[in-house]
């Protein structure tokens, strides 16, 4: 499967797993990546520059093949800023594949030297976007590639609610570079569509949580293939509001007093301790699905099985080619 995506990044499938704070790990993004598909390692993950080095070091141990790694480029007291610049510099240092920015833009968040460092240094950047407007940008400040989001996804979409069946094709009417369709994406017919629709590829993360590679806990497995596409809902409007942003996680306790709170007007500190990451690290561990913001998109309603990752990828792929021949097929009478 030749794409602009296959041949930027030197992999064998367009299929890349997203960032995910605590899940995309070197053993995590080693698997995806072993199958030719390109694995994701968050850097959100660790506290300092050395720690990602470490990690990417640890990553190359296990696999030879590209993988990308996510900095997620938003305020956070954790992440300050120039510990993201740091992560870059690492990533750049370290000649990684590419980097997946996620958040505010490069040129403007981190400085106007940054995306130049990485073209120095042979890293292609990739932005992923929720905004036909913010993909433009991307274009033009020099970005290799660009992947649009729809509200679909789990995480942080963008606030304009608007899906990806929409956002893919006047994106890919709008900029030139490679683009990656993400939001609601699950198996071979999702690969297909959104090579119909202009994509060069796809992302997606939920899809990859539900592999056995991830390591989550039994329960939260159990979660993943009961829960329908119903079962997620948007909030923290308010909250990241200045960003252009919302989460969509699982409906849960959480998610009821988070909305509770937004509501009747509650400021930070009284959302603080419900949305924060440790929250979630531990859920991934302990199972108990109900005790934090477990970010994961609408996609889920199409999850049935805990495959492997190499299983997960090798059917996508036939899938994607059984399909996309039907569609040819059709198309000719
Ligand atoms: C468990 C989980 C954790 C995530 N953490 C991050 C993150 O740290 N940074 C980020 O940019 N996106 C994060 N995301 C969002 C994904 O990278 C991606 O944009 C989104 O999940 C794609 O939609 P899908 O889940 O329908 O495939 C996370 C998603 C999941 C499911």
């Amino acid at each position: 499967m030749k794409t602009r995506i296959t041949e930027l990044f030197g992999i064998d499938y367009p299929i890349q797993c997203g960032g995910m704070l605590w899940i995309a790990k070197p053993e995590l993004a080693a698997a995806i990546s072993n199958t030719g598909a390109m694995g994701n390692l968050t850097s959100g993950n660790y506290n300092a520059a050395d720690d990602l080095r470490a990690a990417v070091d640890q990553t190359r141990k296990l696999t030879d093949k590209p993988f990308i790694v996510n900095i997620t480029t938003m305020p956070s007291i954790r992440l300050p800023v120039e510990l993201l610049q740091d992560f870059f510099r690492v990533c750049c240092e370290k000649k990684v594949t590419a980097i997946e920015i996620a958040g505010a833009p490069v040129d403007t968040f981190l400085g106007r030297e940054f995306i130049p460092m990485a073209k120095d240094a042979g890293v292609k950047v990739l932005h992923k976007v929720g905004t036909v407007k913010h993909a433009v940008h991307a274009e033009k400040v020099g970005y290799d590639a660009v992947t649009i989001a729809g509200f679909e996804e789990g995480g942080f979409p963008h606030k304009d609610n608007v899906s990806t069946m929409v956002l893919v094709p006047k994106v890919r009417e709008a900029v030139n570079i490679p683009l990656l369709a993400a939001g609601g994406m699950a198996d071979g017919r999702s690969l297909a569509a959104a090579l119909a629709l202009g994509a060069d590829g796809v992302m997606m993360a939920t899809r990859f949580l539900a592999t056995k590679d991830s390591g989550v806990h039994p329960n939260i497995y159990k979660v993943l293939v009961e829960k329908t596409e119903a079962d997620t809902a948007l909030q923290l409007q308010t909250l990241l509001a200045g960003f252009g942003l919302q989460v969509r996680a699982l409906k849960n306790e959480i998610m009821e007093k988070i909305a509770k709170i937004e509501a009747e007007g509650g400021d930070l500190s009284e959302l603080l301790p419900l949305i924060s990451g440790e929250r979630a690290r531990q859920v991934w561990q302990d199972g108990n699905a109900e005790e934090a913001m477990l970010t994961i998109g609408q996609s889920v309603g199409r999850i049935s099985d805990i495959p492997t990752v190499a299983e997960l990828v090798e059917r996508m792929v036939r899938e994607a080619e059984a399909a996309l021949r039907s569609g040819l097929s059709v198309f000719s009478g």
